[in-house]
């Protein structure tokens, strides 16, 4: 009888997390690694948010709450929708959790049986997958290709979608390709969603405010309000408000779907950090003037990697609308040998040399689901950024 479930055994560790893990190792031997693989804004959690949280442990805000939030934090989430997404929900119609992963998690953990499968754009955030497998689901990854700048065409999502299909998940802008699907394009995707009712949509907008070039951000239920009734808008504080630590996510649609997250997630770990629920309906609720300023830095970072990752031979990057990341093709490298005789049969051989011979932490695209990529997570300084990309450019000229 085996140890571990069935179940773990399909899944597989974070490829991020465990690269991020190897950088940090290296560096700590004392090489001059520089890390572009974190998943993470290099800012500071804003003043204001800060504060917050001091005031609520001063104020004994300290013991359990609702198991999926209070409704402080619910309330301060339907003004938001409301808000920027012209989107209306009770508090009974959101669910607060540790991190935008839990409330995903949680979605799937409450509706998948197995055969049930989930529509998945490649390249992908590297969790769907594995979180589907988890809660028992079948992952069904659609590649979306390069020429139609990693987005999936309405052609793809209709020839994807079969009777077992539950859910269609889509993000934008994404993680990894940076990819922000106009208004137009997301009502090309749920116009296909109309012709099949029995398709939920899981829409994971953790990256809503980091657009650029006067993108305008646009949300599936909002888009085609159709769907509202079979539509689970999931977004966090992590990415826009730069709080990855203080793991505050949430998720808004019909209210027995929220109940039976709110089951699992009262089953499993309760409710998050009251301190950090405090926090973030100051982040909602508060002053939103630092993202012009970060959204500016992001930006410049973007134009300086896109601009010298296409200036390497055998490399192209498109330029993405949002996000902190830029998912570059590597095909034209492919087959070639390093000065220390490694053959680049891969992303994953690219990104294991490129890291252990020039010290350049990034994420190969294979993790992603789309080949031969690799994912620049570009929030980081700009003086690492363009050390990082000369040592990349000199690396890539070395290649025989
Ligand atoms: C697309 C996407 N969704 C969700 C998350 C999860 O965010 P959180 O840190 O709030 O769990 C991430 C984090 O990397 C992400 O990239």
């Amino acid at each position: 009888m085996s140890f571990l479930s069935k179940t773990l055994e399909r899944v597989k560790p974070s490829p991020t997390i465990a690269i991020t893990a190897m950088a940090a190792e290296l560096k700590a031997a004392g090489r001059d690694v520089i890390g572009l693989s974190a998943g993470e804004p290099d800012f500071d959690t804003p003043q204001n948010i800060k504060d917050a949280a001091v005031a609520a442990i001063a104020a004994g805000k300290t013991k359990y709450t609702a198991p999926d939030g209070i409704i402080e934090l619910k309330q301060a989430i339907c003004a938001k929708f409301e808000r920027e997404n012209g989107l209306s929900y009770q508090p009974a119609q959101v669910s607060v959790g540790t991190g935008g992963k839990q409330t995903l998690y949680n979605a799937l953990m409450a509706t998948l049986n197995p055969g049930d499968e989930v529509i998945i754009p490649a390249p992908y955030w590297v969790s769907y997958p594995d979180m589907v497998l988890l809660a028992g689901g079948t992952p069904v990854a659609v590649e979306a290709s390069l020429e139609t700048d990693f987005k999936l065409t309405p052609e793809q999502l209709e020839a994807a979608i079969t009777p077992k299909t539950k859910w269609f998940i889509f993000n934008s802008p994404s993680n990894p390709s940076g990819a922000g699907y106009s208004r137009t394009e997301l009502k090309a995707l749920t116009d296909v969603l109309m012709r099949h009712p029995h398709v939920w949509v899981m829409s994971d907008d953790m990256y809503e405010h980091l657009v650029f070039d006067g993108f305008e951000f646009a949300t599936p239920a909002q888009v085609e309000p159709g769907l509202y009734e079979r539509t689970l808008t999931c977004n966090g504080v992590s990415k826009g408000y730069a709080m990855t630590g203080w793991r505050i996510g949430y998720a808004a649609g019909p209210q027995h779907l929220i109940a039976a997250m709110r089951k699992v997630q009262s089953q499993s770990t309760s409710n998050p950090s009251s301190i950090s629920q405090w926090a973030a309906v100051e982040a909602l609720n508060g002053p939103q003037d630092f993202l012009g300023p970060n959204n500016v830095a992001f930006k410049r970072r973007r134009d300086l990697v896109v601009a010298a990752l296409n200036a390497i031979d055998g490399m192209t990057c498109p330029t993405p609308e949002g996000a902190f990341y830029v998912y570059p093709s590597i095909k034209g490298l492919i087959g070639k040998t390093t000065p220390k005789g490694t053959v680049i049969e891969d992303d994953k051989a690219f990104a294991t040399a490129l890291l252990a011979e020039a010290d350049v932490a990034v994420v190969f695209g294979a993790a992603f689901g789309l080949s031969p990529n690799f994912r620049v997570s570009y929030a980081t300084s700009d003086e690492a950024l363009t050390e990082a990309c000369a040592r990349i450019a000199a690396f890539c000229a070395s290649l025989t």
